[in-house]
């Protein structure tokens, strides 16, 4: 499948879900996992502040660590790539779906509502004890950990850690859309974790076109009908014939 006929295939499309990953997020200068230099698993072993051992050892340092993402993603702006994401789920309505492994919240800053954050989200925090999720505080008020507001028990980051399941209601919605897609759109994901990774099989299974936008190859690369080799803002643009703004 070439651009026009992937750009047809999409603009045809009654149902599209969409996967994205660390790389939708690389435009407005929050780091990804895996990239060799900048990538946060390049600076940080994962086992030491992605994981319930983890913070089970040292919930102080695990606290330290999101706090300070909190607080990046906290002065980060959507760039355009979520901006067309939104669009797009105007556009298709209910025939759309946005499953996100990211944990930053830009997509909802951007007017998505169509969407499952299967990883969590770095904003909030839930309890340990009666398992509420709640925001946290702003940033430069936030001191790790927060109590709950309910049974003051301490509360953890709202986040999938390595080892964990994901939120099974989560999973089941964009599984579900996976399979009802006519086409899915898999943006700056590396696609080595599962079962994230796993949904554009799901797409494949039944027929649907699968399509990709990420500036590098990746493990489904070799599953795509069509992979525009472009950053996601640009590589959205060209499949939805918007020129970049
Ligand atoms: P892992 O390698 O221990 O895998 C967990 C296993 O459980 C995987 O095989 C997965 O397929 C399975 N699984 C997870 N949820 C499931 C579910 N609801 N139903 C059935 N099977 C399920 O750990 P991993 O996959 O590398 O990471 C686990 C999760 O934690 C992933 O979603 C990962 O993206 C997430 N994570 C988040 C952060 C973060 O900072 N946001 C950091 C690390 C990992
Ligand atoms: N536009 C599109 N893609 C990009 C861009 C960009 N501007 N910059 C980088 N990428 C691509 C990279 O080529 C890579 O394939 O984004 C991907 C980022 O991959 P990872 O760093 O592995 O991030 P992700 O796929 O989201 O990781 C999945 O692993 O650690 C866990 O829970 C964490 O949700 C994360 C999961």
């Amino acid at each position: 499948m070439n651009l026009p006929e992937a750009r047809a295939a999409l603009a045809s499309a009654r149902r599209v879900a969409v996967l994205t990953g660390a790389g939708v997020s690389a435009e407005s200068g929050i780091p990804t996992f895996r990239d060799a230099q900048t990538g946060h698993w390049a600076r940080f072993r994962p086992e030491d502040l992605a994981s319930p051992e983890a913070y089970r050892r040292d919930p102080e340092t695990v606290w330290q660590w999101y706090a300070g993402r909190y607080a990046d993603v906290s002065r980060a702006q959507p760039n355009e790539a979520h901006r067309l994401l939104a669009e797009l789920e105007r556009a298709k309505g209910a025939g759309f779906f946005l499953a996100t492994q990211n944990v930053d919240g830009l997509h909802t800053r951007a007017g998505s509502e169509r969407l499952v954050e299967l990883h969590g989200n770095l904003t909030t925090a839930r309890c340990e004890g009666c398992g509420i999720v709640t925001p946290l505080p702003a940033p430069d008020t936030f001191t790790p950990p927060p109590t709950c507001p309910v049974c003051a028990a301490r509360m953890r980051p709202n986040i999938v850690w390595f080892g964990e399941y994901l939120p099974e209601d989560a999973l089941e919605a964009a599984t579900h859309a996976f399979q009802e897609a006519d086409v899915a759109l898999i943006v700056g994901t590396s696609g080595v974790v599962y079962p994230a990774a796993g949904l554009a099989f799901e797409t494949r299974r039944e027929g649907g076109v699968v399509i990709e936008v990420n500036p590098e190859e990746t493990e489904l690369t070799p599953y795509m009908d069509h992979s525009v080799r472009d950053v996601a803002s640009k590589g959205l643009a060209a499949l939805l014939g918007e020129e970049p703004a």
